[in-house]
């Protein structure tokens, strides 16, 4: 092992030794190192990708400096506002809003495909009763893959959209179950009379003993949280999709694999950790101690739902979302002191050096869970309804993966491990 500095590799000169540099329609170029290692014998090494763009893509664009976020060109904040969960699945899947005739047939494809086969339910009795939403997810997102295998030719384009939709289609009767389940109430089923983001809420928070009535103003609270939530170019989620993809595996595997991945507390994990860290720190009063903490480098403590990876600057999901969390709340007449709690622990930590030097900014799953939980989410299900919303950029990365040639994507390693040894018996 050892290191030493390498100038000749990449050179601006196009003489030999010289690598390409590609531009993107908006964003930084990159250096094509792909004959790096056939003409130079070495390997780039970057853990974390920090440093490496790993595909060409042309679903969503973020500047983490500026706080800017792109879906297929058009401002997150716009279709936040304008838009609907359903046509933005459509944009991100296709590349352009659907016409009036495009979304009502997209709209009843998505109707058609949304049930889950009598046989998943049982699935879920495998289940331990209190096991996390999202472990029961990825099992029977998983599962479904032994439903629609055989029957489904990945090289058709046709075949392709119908698994996209079906994932769509599918996704909030899988999450909504895996709560009644754990609720011990019965799976209701969706009703093609509401839009998405209603029949999930129905489906979750419906009985059969009584009529259940969808607030508008949660199920568009809903419908925008899906919207910020749909995609966000190459996270470690998204990621874990193309490269499961990149075998030619299974799409409701490659989905599955997606899950798992957004699960971690450092993805989409954070925002059921952000509320858990609310509730702890119980009082403004105690904003200082858990700020202490998050600086202290011999504590493994973050602030959670602070700081990107990408994002140096405000993460406009935030902002979209600490405004509808204050509507959700006036509109049903509660106070949540978490909410306080937060705000107050946004302009502290704002105001602090640390965070300052370290441009950390609240990020998507910051303001969340407060909104989720106003709405009546139970605090195991908010990743899960992350999972939902991601479903539809997912499929559209995976229908994106499948028009691209450069086969299996497989990393190579800096391999630091013994040399060459042979074998004699431990005494
Ligand atoms: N609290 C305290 N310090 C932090 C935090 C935080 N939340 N985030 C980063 N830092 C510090 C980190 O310790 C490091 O300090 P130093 O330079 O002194 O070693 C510096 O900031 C850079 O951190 P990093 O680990 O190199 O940053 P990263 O890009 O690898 O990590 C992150 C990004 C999101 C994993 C991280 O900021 C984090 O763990 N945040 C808390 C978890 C969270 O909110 N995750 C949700 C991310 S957004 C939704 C999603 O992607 O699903």
């Amino acid at each position: 092992m050892g290191t030493k500095n390498v100038n000749a590799i990449i050179s601006e000169e196009q003489n030999d030794n010289s690598l390409p540099v590609l531009d993107g329609t908006l964003g930084p170029s990159a250096v094509d190192i792909q004959t790096l290692y056939s003409r130079n014998g070495l390997l780039a090494y970057d853990p974390g990708f920090r440093s490496t763009a790993s595909c060409k893509s042309s679903i969503t664009f973020v500047d983490g400096d500026k706080g800017i976020l792109l879906y297929r060109g058009y401002p997150i904040e716009e279709l936040a506002e304008h838009s609907e969960f359903i046509e933005v699945a459509y944009l991100l899947m296709h590349g352009e809003l659907p016409s009036p005739g495009q979304r009502k047939q997209f709209d009843e494809a998505i109707g058609y495909y949304n049930l889950l086969h009598e046989q998943v339910l049982s699935f879920y009795r495998g289940f331990r009763r209190d096991a996390h939403p999202m472990a029961i997810m990825v099992g029977v997102v998983g599962a479904l893959s032994a439903f629609y295998h055989d029957v489904m030719n990945i090289r058709d384009a046709n075949d392709r959209e119908l698994a996209a939709i079906r994932l769509i289609g599918k996704m909030p009767m899988i999450a909504a179950a895996s709560y009644t389940y754990s609720v011990g109430r019965p799976q209701r089923y969706p009703n093609n009379k509401y839009d998405y983001a209603s029949n999930f809420l129905q489906m979750m928070f419906g009985a059969p003993n009584r009529e259940h009535i969808v607030d508008p103003v949660l199920a568009r609270a809903l419908d925008i949280i899906l919207i910020l939530h749909a995609d966000h170019e190459q996270n470690a989620s998204t990621s874990t999709v193309r490269l499961a993809a990149s075998s030619g595996a299974n799409p409701f595997a490659c989905i599955a694999a997606g899950i798992a991945s957004l699960w971690g507390p450092a993805h989409g994990g954070a925002n059921e950790a952000v509320l858990k860290m609310l509730m702890e720190i119980g009082t403004v009063e105690n904003i200082s101690k858990v700020i202490e903490r998050a600086k202290n480098k011999s504590d493994s403590f973050r602030l959670m739902g602070f700081g990107h990876r990408i994002y140096k600057n405000f993460d406009p999901r935030s902002l979209v979302i600490q405004k509808q969390a204050k509507k959700v709340l006036a509109h049903l007449g509660k106070e949540d002191p978490l909410l306080e709690i937060a705000m107050r622990l946004e302009e502290i930590a704002l105001k602090d050096e640390y965070f300052i030097e370290r441009k950390l900014y609240p990020n998507v799953d910051f303001y969340s869970g407060i909104l989720l939980r106003a709405m009546g989410f139970p605090m195991n299900m908010f990743t899960a309804v992350f999972a939902l919303a991601r479903t539809a950029g997912w499929v559209s990365h995976w229908l994106e993966l499948q028009g691209e040639s450069h086969g299996i994507d497989r990393p190579r390693q800096l391999y630091v491990g013994k040399t060459l040894r042979h074998y004699t018996a431990r005494k």
